[in-house]
């Protein structure tokens, strides 16, 4: 698979198998997604694989953040769901910004660059799945329980985003997108 097949092939997976995925084809992903850029090469990234029967702790977390916001007025906006879908996949990798210690809040702390640099290597993980023939689903929505996944997960670093993986059971076809053209602007003869 050429790169710019595997940019228009990728969808965010909402809806896996239950077959595992062997930990060589994980580890082919991390070692994709470590040849991504960062600023000053200084990789600021630290990655926690969850799998097999952990994960349903990690959901039970994630559950009683998202009930716990609610009880404090928060929106749980699509956090329910993201958690099903978490629980659903086999795989889901934590990805850290160990450049920024002590955060303890998503918003906190994290020089920009750093958090770029992770972004990239965020992408790049998405991309190599692709060609790896896994899906994934890119995720905020474990901010809900950002503390507590956090102490669960035994990082005092800043949590970036999670990462869900396994083999997709859907085949959903691309979602909206702005013309590039018109987020655009020239400057220049
Ligand atoms: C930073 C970021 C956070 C996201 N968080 C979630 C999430 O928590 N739950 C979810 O279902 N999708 C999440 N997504 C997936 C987006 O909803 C998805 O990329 C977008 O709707 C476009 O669909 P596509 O990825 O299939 O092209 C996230 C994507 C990004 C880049």
């Amino acid at each position: 698979m050429d790169t710019l097949e595997a940019i228009a092939s990728r969808r965010s997976i909402r809806k896996f198998k239950p077959d595992p995925v062997p930990r060589e084809l994980v580890e082919r992903l991390l070692e994709a997604t470590v040849q991504a850029p960062s600023g000053k090469n200084r990789q600021p990234w630290w990655f926690v694989v969850v799998e097999g029967e952990k994960r349903r702790e990690m959901v039970r977390i994630l559950r009683e953040g998202i009930a716990k916001r609610k009880e404090e007025g928060a929106d749980p906006g699509s956090s329910e769901w993201t958690a099903n879908v978490m629980e659903q996949a086999p795989v889901t990798i934590f990805i850290f910004n160990e450049a920024a210690e002590e955060s303890s809040a998503p918003d906190e702390g994290g020089n920009v660059v750093d958090v770029q640099s992770i972004g990239g290597a965020i992408q790049t993980m998405l991309l190599a799945a692709e060609d790896l023939g896994l899906g994934t689903l890119w995720i905020c929505d474990v901010f809900y329980a950002y503390r507590e996944l956090q102490a669960w997960l035994g990082r005092k670093d800043q949590m970036i985003a999670a990462v869900s993986v396994g083999y997709a059971d859907e085949d959903p076809g691309p979602r909206p997108r702005k013309p590039w053209s018109e987020v655009t602007t020239w400057i220049g003869e």
